[in-house]
């Protein structure tokens, strides 16, 4: 096993110790946003996480989500417009599902990866309320608790179990969000909304799920929960099919076998939404004023009455 493999294991079972004794605590909570909220153990958590990495690997660049914290990188505080940092870059979510932890609802999980050149090499992903760790080598399969994991057999969409998230611009974009999940709805045996994207990945890898998507997530949601489906013999893309990285916008994980169904599902609504789907979430589009489907509405107008 690589030292930068054990390493990850290592800091996530201690993150995830920190987290386990901090539940049911009442906590310090923030809000980045209306619905966006971050405490004093997800900091904590990153705190030793970031400790531990520059102690050992000094020169690594560390992508973390609580701004701050992570120092002496080339590319701390990410941004999901830029593209993955060259060289040893760790993707760190100290805490996947704040706001599960801050309701004592025992679903979240310490999120670490490892990538080489944008390439994933090492991931861990621990959930203390389990004690279930999910970890990742390249080229050397996934494993939970030390146990060889693989993604289901399922081989079609209508019986299969999906799961996803909704970013944290829910409110302004729900129609566009809520069209994907009444799609899938339909088309699927059933879709679940479980709060932690990095556990909803291991849980594709595992046969738990059969497939995954959302819209919006970052680099450390998904850098380690991306391996872990990959070593499992799953498929990780864009919506569009194009090969996945964490800094895209978009994510679609399953278990391989339902994947083309999983595509010409997502090509669907697409199509029904309008072009400016593709592009949307990209920075450089995001000043335009959008309804709440997601299309750019500047210039449209509605149509004139007929009647008399
Ligand atoms: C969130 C979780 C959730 C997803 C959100 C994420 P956080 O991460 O992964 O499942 O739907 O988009 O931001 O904020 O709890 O670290
Ligand atoms: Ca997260
Ligand atoms: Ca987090």
């Amino acid at each position: 096993m690589l030292e930068r493999t054990r390493l990850a294991s290592e800091l996530a079972l201690r993150a995830g110790e920190l987290i386990r004794d901090a539940m049911g605590v009442r906590r310090n909570v923030e809000f980045k946003s209306a619905v966006d909220l971050v405490t004093d153990v997800d900091r904590a958590a990153q705190a030793l996480i970031v400790e531990g990495i520059r102690g050992a690997f000094p020169e690594d660049t560390i992508v973390a989500e609580e701004d701050g914290l992570a120092s002496g990188g080339a590319s701390d505080g990410p941004s999901p417009s830029a593209s993955a940092p060259t060289g040893p870059c760790w993707c760190i979510d100290p805490l996947d599902g704040t706001t599960n932890f801050v309701h004592a609802l025992p679903h979240f999980a310490v999120s670490i990866a490892f990538l080489d050149d944008g390439v994933p090499v090492s991931a861990a992903v621990f959930d203390p309320s389990r004690d279930e760790l999910f970890r990742a080598e390249r080229g050397q399969g996934a494993f939970l608790n030390d146990r060889p994991i693989a993604v289901s057999s399922v081989a079609a969409l209508d019986r299969a179990l999906l799961v996803t998230g909704f970013p944290y611009d829910r409110r302004v974009h729900s129609e566009l969000y809520l069209e994907y999940f009444r799609e899938f709805l339909c088309s699927a045996q059933d879709v679940r909304r479980y709060g932690s994207a990095a556990l909803d990945l291991c849980y594709v890898a595992a046969g738990r799920f059969d497939g995954f998507w959302e819209w919006k997530l970052n680099p450390w949601d998904t850098a380690a929960g991306w391996l872990v489906v990959k070593e499992a013999g799953g498929r990780v893309t864009d919506f569009d099919g194009a090969p996945y990285d964490p800094w895209l916008p978009r994510i679609a994980a399953t278990n391989s076998a339902i994947h083309d169904e999983t595509l010409a599902v997502l090509a669907r609504i697409a199509a029904r939404c309008g072009r400016s789907i593709s592009s949307f979430g990209h920075p450089r589009l995001r000043r335009r004023r959008r309804g709440c489907s997601g299309r750019d509405t500047r210039s449209r107008r509605r149509p004139r009455s007929s009647g008399g």
